[in-house]
């Protein structure tokens, strides 16, 4: 199958939680198509290495360290983002996730209070400071990551995960009524199980199979899946599409 060439050259994009993952993949194909990239993230030394490693291909990239769940750090580095590049055209959203299962009686309320925070407030913070801008500039892309858990429930679901992903849905279609009238568009995709390195550390190859067999497609995910649609999303022939959930699943879930 061939590949869609994008064209971002002059556009600013900054990506959360990209150090790793869908975030990380999402950073270098937008540098390889010609965009300054800022990457955000909590991980201080897989940030540096995704900057680093963008850079050595020739990319134009710099990590800024940010817990996106900080009101303060959010609007700081999207100060400095400012008085480096002078404008902001792309926010994808990727920093999310959770990294143990509860059932709702056992949830702890701290769990609950750092899930939704790491998932749905930060969306909310990034927005805070990326709306001021996007109006100055009457442009704009928000791209946020949703997910599955947050469409339905197919298997046992962390409860504050899947509560804070349909936050992020709703919150997708709020930020593009408010955003609309500035020329920019906010949308979200709901990925299914996706194979990252995070997954695949915690789910051996028979696993994933079963995963995959799930789907109609019969695979399970990889990262470049879904770094097609945040790519498609911020580019121009997507335009009039805003307030959308796209879910990326492979079929396992049509809505
Ligand atoms: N992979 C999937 O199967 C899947 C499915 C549906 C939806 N999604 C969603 O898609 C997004 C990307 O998923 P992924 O699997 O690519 O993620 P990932 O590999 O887990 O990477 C997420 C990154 O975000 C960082 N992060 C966490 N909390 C942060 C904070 N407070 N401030 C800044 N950075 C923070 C993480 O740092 P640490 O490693 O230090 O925590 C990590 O580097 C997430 O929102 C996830 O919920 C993923």
């Amino acid at each position: 199958m061939g590949r869609t060439v994008f064209d971002f050259s002059n556009q600013v994009a900054v990506i959360t939680g990209a150090a790793l993952g869908i975030g990380k993949r999402s950073a270098e194909c937008f540098a390889e198509a010609g965009a300054k990239v800022f990457l955000i993230d909590i991980n201080v030394k897989g940030g540096a290495a995704a900057a680093q490693g963008i850079q050595t291909r020739g990319g134009d990239a710099a990590f800024i360290e940010c817990d996106v769940t900080n009101a303060a750090a959010v609007k700081q580095t999207f100060e400095t983002i400012m008085d480096k590049a002078g404008r902001i055209d792309i926010l994808v959203n990727s920093a999310g996730g959770f990294y143990t299962q509860f059932d709702t009686a056992d949830t702890p309320e701290e769990e609950w209070d750092a899930v939704v925070d790491r998932n749905l407030k930060s969306v909310f913070l990034t927005a805070k400071s990326i709306v001021p801008i996007f109006q100055k500039q009457q442009s704009g892309r928000i791209i946020n990551l949703g997910s599955m858990a947050g469409l339905t429930t197919l298997n046992p679901a962390s409860p504050p995960y899947a509560a804070a992903k349909a936050g992020v849905h709703c919150l997708t279609r709020v930020l593009a009524f408010e955003l609309g009238k500035y020329g920019a568009t906010v949308n979200a995709i709901a990925p299914g199980t996706t194979a990252t390195e995070r997954v695949i550390a915690v789910r051996n190859e028979e696993q994933r199979k079963m995963i995959g067999k799930a789907t109609l497609v019969g695979r399970i995910a990889e990262v470049e899946d879904m770094v097609g649609w945040v790519l498609f999303l911020a580019a121009p022939e997507s335009g009039y599409l805003t307030g959308q959930t796209i879910a990326v699943n492979g079929g396992r879930l049509m809505v």
